[in-house]
């Protein structure tokens, strides 16, 4: 059980505390917890950035953000006004060493007041490059000395490649204990991306089967409808590999693929995931040609409305060879994976939105049914819905009522809207509250964060070094180009889509 950290004053310090991710995902997040009664007794957050505000402005700025973006719906105003006592706003520069000592002097007014050392997270929600400057100012200004009371928490991408994973990486080990860093991968605070690891090791009936003997293949799709919006100078360079594929899938990847932990403690988890890393096959630049597929949007309509090309983006290069689609397949090379295909696809602009994993179970030995019985046969396959469906499926063969032996695949499904009433937490809200209790379960550790960019290196490089020459090669609204349909249809398969059935991602 999560044990409530009442007495536990804490001091969260935003820098980048005016942007997107402190509005969007961060304020309300932190709201949120401050409603369901999971805040300290005593606690500031102090939002940092370049702009003049005062403690009032930052505080409507929060707010904006909650009315908007935040679960609950619209601030009530009693609420509002006892969360909002504990809001501030500080202008810094993070280059000059002043604005760090004034932090100092700040913190240490709340010690006083408060009569303890108040546990004190920086949380890093700003352009990765000004990662190492702050967390370097951060420890020349001895904010970060008592490592049992000071975490640096750390928004993706970390680093661009794994050189410059690295060099961050190495960077932060010399200033901080790795029990002080908490990199983000919000994924894994996604409530059905944790249900997994309940799903695979708290059950008898899977692990038995959960391996090559018995599984086919597995797929892991992560579909989106959105465009660059005004995201399109970082995205540019970045590309969809290092953006979802590096990060994102392959974490999903780990849990459906990791060995069985001998506990819950974060550093056995974190072994068993960056174990399967380790295990997946190294790509050579025959295998980028044969195994990858990359794509880039072009102009389409989505639900009536035009809507521009990658190349037409604002802020985005107009002859850009990003790729904004990715579809690989791999394998793992171990006991257990060795020989199932994994195959993973993501792409933006797509004809939806969802994030599904499908396992897809080996045939029955012998069919016995006659050929006009099991005309719509399908596999067993598991399908495990992330969103916006928040969903398990076991698709098995039934027979159809009626006077004839005619089977049908259906669906036996735990539904989350079904089984539970209340709103599942924002992953950005587990995270938050991980981050105060100090459990790195959900964060990613250094060595993970290497061994992936390790793993999709050949891949990047490859694909930096040999322009795609059909860029755009798919249009909005579709399912991404032709050459993914067919990296999985030259094996015999088809990419899986979970019918949305109205369901829309929020
Ligand atoms: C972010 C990526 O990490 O994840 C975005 O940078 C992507 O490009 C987003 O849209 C997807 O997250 P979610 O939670 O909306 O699936």
């Amino acid at each position: 059980m999560k044990s409530i950290i009442k007495s536990q004053p804490t001091i969260f310090v935003i820098f980048g505390g005016t942007g997107d991710l402190s509005q969007r995902k961060i304020g309300p997040a932190l709201y949120n917890l401050f409603l369901d009664g999971w805040m300290p007794e005593q606690f500031t957050i102090i939002g940092t950035g370049r702009t003049q505000l005062s403690d009032e402005d930052f505080s409507a700025r929060v707010l904006e953000g909650v009315n908007q973006f935040s679960r609950s719906g619209k601030a009530k105003k009693d609420k509002w006004d006892e969360f909002s006592k504990h809001l501030a706003y500080q202008v810094s520069d993070i280059n000059d060493f002043e604005t760090y000592k004034e932090f100092g002097t700040k913190i240490n007014g709340y010690k006083i007041e408060w009569g303890q050392e108040p546990y004190v997270l920086y949380y890093l929600a700003v352009s990765p490059n000004f990662f190492p400057i702050i967390a370097s100012n951060i420890s020349k200004a001895h904010l970060a000395d008592n490592p049992d009371r000071t975490r640096i928490v750390i928004e993706k991408p970390f680093g661009h490649d794994l050189e410059t994973a690295k060099e961050l990486n190495h960077l932060l080990s010399n200033i901080y204990n790795e029990k002080q860093i908490y990199r983000i991968d919000h994924y894994l605070g996604k409530e059905t991306v944790q249900n997994i690891m309940a799903f695979r090791f708290a059950n008898s009936i899977l692990e038995p089967i959960w391996n090559r003997d018995n599984i086919e293949h597995v797929q892991i799709s992560v579909t989106e409808q959105l465009g660059m919006g005004e995201r399109g100078d970082y995205y540019d360079g970045a590309g969809a590999l290092r953006d979802m594929v590096q990060n994102h899938i392959l974490q999903l990847l780990c849990l459906v693929a990791m060995e069985p932990p001998i506990n819950f403690s974060s550093d056995e988890l974190r072994n068993r995931k960056v174990e399967v890393l380790r295990a997946m096959r190294r790509f050579s630049a025959e295998d980028v040609r044969m195994s990858t597929v990359r794509g880039q949007y072009g102009r389409g309509w989505i639900e009536g409305k035009e809507v521009p090309g990658y190349r037409e983006e604002s802020k985005v290069n107009p002859e850009s060879n990003t790729e904004t689609f990715a579809a690989i397949k791999f394998f793992i090379d171990n006991w257990r994976w060795q020989g199932v295909p994994f195959y993973l696809r993501t792409g933006k602009r797509l004809h939806q939105s969802s994030s599904v994993i499908s396992i897809q179970f080996k045939d029955v030995p012998h069919r016995v049914f006659p050929v006009e019985a099991t005309e719509s046969w399908q596999q067993n396959r598991l399908i495990i819905s992330i969103q916006p469906e928040m969903s398990i499926r076991l698709q098995v063969q039934a027979k159809r009522p009626g006077l004839d032996m005619i089977l049908n695949t259906v669906d036996m499904v735990f539904d989350y809207s079904g089984t539970y009433t209340s709103d599942a937490p924002e992953a950005y809200e587990t995270l938050l509250l991980d981050t105060m209790l100090g459990d790195q379960t959900l964060f990613m550790r250094g060595d993970q964060v290497e061994e992936a960019w390790e793993l999709i290196m050949p891949i990047l490089k490859t694909w930096e070094s040999r322009k795609s020459i059909n860029f755009p090669n798919y249009s909005a609204d579709s399912w991404g180009p032709e050459t993914a349909e067919a990296l999985i249809a030259r094996d015999g398969f088809h990419w899986f889509t979970l019918p949305l059935n109205g369901k829309k991602k929020k």
